[in-house]
């Protein structure tokens, strides 16, 4: 069941495209190491470098000419595209990574000369040398230019790659080779623990794998509960990858884990489409699917149904690109994981899985709750598995399962789709639990015995007024909090007279209704933002640098912001999607809103650039944060690196925003005009109000002892 029949068969059924035969896809064994040339500036279909290319290891001319063929390709040819519309910035990055100061020629298109051939030298200058000689040839690349949710698995674009004892066929593009829909685990039984998948034989690598069960959306097309897929975006591939020399060519890897508060999202979400991000990072980017709401979460009493089902999935997903990676061109000993939301909250618990530690190298938590169960106190998250006796049993009771003898296969018959489609159930279990396998200690040890260096930095931040949408307007302070604070058990009440209170404004009494309205919004937005979002991740920083926990905790805040379209016509307004200036005209900075900066997928998705800033700062937010992924170091890329890719614009402006320090006393402001850092001191605006000081973790028990 779990051979390479279901995987072709699946490849079939999701595409409904008449795929190739994978055996015939050109096999990286027999081309060599290739890579991904372009100059990706994240304007999609927009683009004016549109030149590309396929890279090469050195060869004579023949075995070169050849490899092109082999690959559906041929030799690259100046009379073909121009050198100067992104070859040019691709070849002198291509001399930044060899070391070689420049003095390589690559072979390309030429006439049928028996003994001097064309090679071009990386400022585009053509000479002749004997065909002979060795060098990289440069081939072109026909593989498309693609906008959001496009699949094109033409076989002539297929390449396949062996890892472990499969070979997986997957695909290139205008940027990078994308494999979708790689099995990390077995088919495993509802509330069963996911395992290593390693299977053998032919896969097509090429549309994604279902989703994991959950609301219908157009983003997710295919949902099933057997949903362990992943997705693989890079620009380079090697047939030897451990070889000492291969080795050090292998790309830093990060592992995006999707948000929707545990109860949706996917891997395969068009919004997140991992290729601009993998080329213009030159990075390995890998997504991941994982179980959702009760499926993923719910914990029984028996002592082997622990819950966290869905942290074994994401625990799985990191073994498998741990031990898989280097065959898709990534570095196993540079991987972060990277969370936004939910997603956040999920990196932080698998930085707590003490055999995880080894496989992690960086971690990047984004808009992260503060570590809350609905059924807990701020800061401490992952309960026993009997402390929520009550919970599993409303829902074992709703679903006719509670006084059954064997409560875990009755709820296995249970219809689970209901859990996302009957709205009057009680709300889904979507949250970790201790189950002492994976997770042993209340939350990740920040002070006191048990923590203890994990080597690794990682960043942590939020966005100005990330909580700025989910409560209606009111003219009424107390309601408004009472709405904000339902959903967490935060103590924003506790502020009603505070001096945060608009209603203490000396001109309250003669402000209009409208007026009132947005005194309200604005004070309920920062401190719900404050008690959520902003003054626990601090104090995660604050003790974790103090503690020696991480090698450096990189802080920020948003300050710009991109609204995806599927939020509700009040938050597009709102929270400035439809801004025409969002650098002069101030808006709510809403959660959600700095993603598709992140992944540059702003115009690939066909959103409009709303002031000239939008595209240069996706371009300088892809730049930053694949900066840290491949260097530990938040901002700040290899000395030479932005130069020899031609990002100047993104230099200057991380040039601008000056050091980005990691160590709890400031984060940096990130917005296009005005970037800069910013004195953590104003996080003690609210958060002592709220007492969620930067010391809060110094006195909590992370024990798992109850
Ligand atoms: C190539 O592009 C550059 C930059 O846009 C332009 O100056 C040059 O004329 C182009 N060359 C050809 C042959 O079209
Ligand atoms: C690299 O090339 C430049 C320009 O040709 C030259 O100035 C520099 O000295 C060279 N560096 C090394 C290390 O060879
Ligand atoms: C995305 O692609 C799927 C499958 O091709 C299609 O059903 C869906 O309508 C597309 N969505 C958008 C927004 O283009
Ligand atoms: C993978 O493909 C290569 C080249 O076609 C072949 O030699 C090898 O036996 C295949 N491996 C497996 C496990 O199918
Ligand atoms: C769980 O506790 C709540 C309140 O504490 C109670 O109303 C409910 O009946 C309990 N549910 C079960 C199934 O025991
Ligand atoms: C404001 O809301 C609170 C809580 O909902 C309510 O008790 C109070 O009566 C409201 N005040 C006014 C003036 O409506
Ligand atoms: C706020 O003030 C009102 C009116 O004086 C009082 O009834 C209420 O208890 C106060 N709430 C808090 C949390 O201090
Ligand atoms: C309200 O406005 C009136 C008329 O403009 C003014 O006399 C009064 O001082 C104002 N009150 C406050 C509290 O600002
Ligand atoms: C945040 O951005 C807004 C524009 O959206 C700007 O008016 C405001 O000054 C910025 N805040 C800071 C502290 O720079
Ligand atoms: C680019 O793609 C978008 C869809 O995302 C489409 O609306 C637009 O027409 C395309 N533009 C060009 C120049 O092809």
């Amino acid at each position: 069941m779990h051979s390479a029949q279901f995987a072709v068969t699946l490849g079939l059924g999701l595409s409904g495209i008449s795929v190739a035969d994978a055996a015939a896809a050109p096999h990286v064994r027999d081309v060599g190491a290739i890579t991904a040339l372009s100059d990706n500036d994240l304007a999609a279909n927009t683009t004016t470098r549109t030149t590309n290319g396929i890279l090469l290891t050195p060869s004579n001319f023949e075995t070169a000419a050849q490899r092109c063929l082999t690959l559906n390709e041929e030799l690259w040819s100046p009379s073909a595209s121009n050198f100067s519309l992104g070859l040019d910035n691709a070849l002198s990055f291509t001399a930044f990574n060899s070391a070689d100061n420049g003095s390589t020629t690559y072979w390309i298109s030429s006439p049928d000369h028996p003994e001097s051939c064309n090679a071009i030298s990386v400022d585009g200058t053509v000479v002749q040398q004997p065909c002979t000689t060795t060098a990289p040839g440069l081939c072109t690349n026909s593989g498309p230019l693609t906008q959001a949710n496009e699949t094109f698995p033409k076989p002539e674009l297929q390449v396949t790659v062996q890892s472990g004892k499969q070979n997986i066929t997957g695909y290139r593009d205008f940027y990078t080779f994308q494999f979708r829909g790689i099995r990390f685990s077995p088919t495993v039984e509802r509330f069963g623990y996911a395992s290593l998948y390693e299977g053998e034989g032919d896969v097509d690598a090429l549309s994604w794998g279902p989703g994991c069960l959950q609301a219908p959306e157009a983003r997710w097309p295919l949902l099933d509960e057997d949903c362990h897929f992943l997705n693989v975006w890079t620009p380079y591939l090697s047939p030897n990858p451990t070889e000492p020399t291969e080795r050090k060519k292998l790309k830093a890897v990060i592992i995006w884990i999707t948000g929707g508060g545990n109860t949706a999202g996917t891997g395969t979400d068009w919004e997140k489409e991992g290729g601009n991000l993998a080329s213009r990072g030159d990075i390995v980017v890998v997504s991941i699917n994982y179980r959702l709401g009760n499926l993923g979460f719910l914990p029984f009493q028996d002592g082997v149904h622990n819950g966290n089902y869905a942290i074994s999935d994401m625990y799985t997903a990191l073994e498998w690109v741990y031990k898989n990676i280097e065959n898709f061109g990534g570095d196993p000993e540079r991987i972060t994981i990277w969370g936004n939301s939910a997603g956040a909250v999920n990196v932080r618990s698998l930085l707590a899985i003490p055999q995880a530690e080894e496989m992690i190298a960086g971690a990047i938590m984004q808009s992260g709750p503060a570590e809350t169960g609905p059924d807990s106190t701020p800061g401490v998250r992952y309960e026993a598995p009997s402390f929520y006796t009550n919970r599993t049993e409303e829902i074992l009771s709703e679903s006719g399962c509670l006084d059954t003898p064997d409560p875990v296969s009755c709820l296995r018959d249970f219809d689970a789709s209901k859990w996302w489609t009957e709205t009057d159930r009680s709300p889904q279990f979507n949250f970790a639990v201790r189950d002492n396998v994976y997770l042993f200690t209340r939350g990740l040890p920040l002070s006191g015995p048990l923590a203890h260096s994990h080597n690794i930095p990682v960043m942590y931040g939020f966005l100005r007024d990330e909580w700025g949408y989910l409560f209606p307007e009111s003219s009424n302070f107390t309601a408004s909090l009472e709405y904000a604070e339902a959903g967490f058990k935060f103590p924003l009440l506790q502020l009603v007279n505070s001096s945060f209170s608009p209603e203490r404004d000396p001109s309250w009494a003669n402000f209009t209704e409208a007026e009132k309205k947005k005194a309200v919004f604005d004070a309920t937005s920062f401190l719900s933002t404050a008690a959520i979002f902003k003054c626990l991740p601090h104090a995660f920083a604050y003790s974790a640098v103090k503690n020696n926990v991480f090698d450096a905790v990189y802080e920020y805040q948003f300050n710009r912001t991109y609204q995806p379209t599927r939020w509700t016509d009040l938050t597009r307004i709102q929270c400035g999607r439809d801004n025409p200036n969002p650098d002069q005209i101030d808006y709510y900075k809403c959660h959600g809103g700095e993603v598709p900066y992140n992944f540059g997928n702003i115009a690939q998705q066909g959103w409009p650039e709303r002031d000239g800033y939008d595209m240069p700062f996706a371009r300088l937010i892809v730049d930053a944060w694949s900066a840290f992924v491949r260097t530990g170091k938040a901002g700040v890329p290899e000395d030479g690196y932005l130069e020899a890719r031609g990002y100047l614009e993104s230099k200057a402006k991380l040039e601008e925003a000056g050091a980005w320090t990691g160590t709890s006393d400031e984060a940096m402001r990130l917005q296009w005009t005005g970037i800069g850092p910013y004195s953590t001191d104003e996080y003690k605006i609210g958060c002592d109000e709220l007492d969620m000081s930067e010391d809060y973790y110094e006195t909590v028990d992370f024990s798992g002892d109850d």
